[in-house]
């Protein structure tokens, strides 16, 4: 096999507290992760050398994107001087705390997993996964799960397919994740106070409740990124108005809010475009996923 095609799928936090500092300059995070339907659309073809190219103009395709450090942490894993080239079909918005360099890192192990016939399960791969980025291993495995220590220990929960999310974000806005962490730790200073319902959530999440989990999202991130960001605030309360509530993902500054079906996201969408009325405004309607990383078979690739 000489190339190989894969989706890989963005996420969203439905719940995101900061516990403490560690040591190693990293925060000890309590997160609820939950895979979506907006992807992003991978080739891996053997060449020489490892080479990454991106349909869209921001991504880096040099060694500080997290795809191309996949591939380099596989041939130094494996001891192997095979290339790899790369090329990324961007669907998920960039720097906009939904994983999409992450997932690209993940669908690049999975994908040389193949190329090279190691035979890597699951777990092996999130432990070369954990290496590259915090967020790869959830990225590799998919669906709905806690996720804690630096983000990277997972415990999966029953998966909830049915619900659709309302994606905004503005054009040309990204928050920088050290930044959001670093004056995050500044800012409270060890007083690491959460007043999420991580234990409510968790219910609602088990009962497959939609309209009480909608109600029960968190991100202690909003206190850092919100103050700076006042269009992210003022997106948040046209959702509200909307009916919804808004949350910020990961770091931002994407906003979300879940709805029970498509029409209604698509409603929801439609008011919240129209209060905000900012042509660099961008949404999305998606609904959430239980695959993280997906081979395309000959089949799903004549679709
Ligand atoms: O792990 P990853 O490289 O994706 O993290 C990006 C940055 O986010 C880190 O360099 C760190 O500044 C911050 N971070 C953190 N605590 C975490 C995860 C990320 O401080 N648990």
């Amino acid at each position: 096999m000489d190339s190989i095609e894969l989706i890989a799928r963005g996420k969203i936090n439905l719940y995101l507290e900061i516990i403490g500092h560690r040591a190693d300059g990293y925060h000890e995070l309590v997160m609820i992760l939950q895979t979506i339907d907006l992807a992003d659309r991978l080739i891996l073809e053997t060449g020489d050398g490892i080479s990454v190219s991106c349909s869209h103009a921001e991504v880096p395709t040099d060694e500080t994107n997290l795809a191309y450090r996949a591939a380099r942490l596989m041939q130094s894993e494996f001891n192997r001087s095979d290339g790899v080239k790369i090329t990324i079909d961007k669907q998920i918005p960039v720097a906009a705390g939904l994983a999409g360099g992450s997932c690209n890192a993940a669908a690049v192990l999975v994908g040389i997993n193949q190329l090279w016939s190691l035979g890597l399960i699951l777990p092996e791969l999130q432990v070369l996964g954990g290496k590259i980025g915090s967020d790869v291993p959830f990225c590799l495995s998919g669906g709905t799960a806690i996720a804690t220590g630096r983000g990277e220990k997972l415990d999966p929960i029953p998966d909830l397919e049915s619900l659709w999310v309302v994606l905004g974000k503005y054009d040309g806005m990204g928050v920088s994740t050290p930044w959001a962490y670093q004056t995050y730790r500044q800012q409270f200073r060890g007083k690491y106070d959460s007043s999420g319902d991580m234990g409510s959530l968790l219910q609602a999440i088990t009962s497959q409740n939609g309209a009480t989990i909608g109600k029960l999202l968190y991100n202690d991130l909003e206190k850092v990124v919100l103050p700076e960001y006042g269009p992210v605030e003022r997106l948040r309360e046209a959702f509200a108005n909307a009916g919804v509530v808004g949350m910020m993902s990961g770091s931002g500054p994407t906003v979300f809010a879940l709805c029970e079906s498509e029409v209604q996201a698509k409603l929801v969408q439609e008011r919240t475009r129209e209060a905000v009325n900012d042509p660099d405004l961008h949404f999305w309607v998606t609904k959430f996923a239980s695959t993280g990383i997906e081979l395309l078979t000959t089949e799903d690739k004549r679709r």
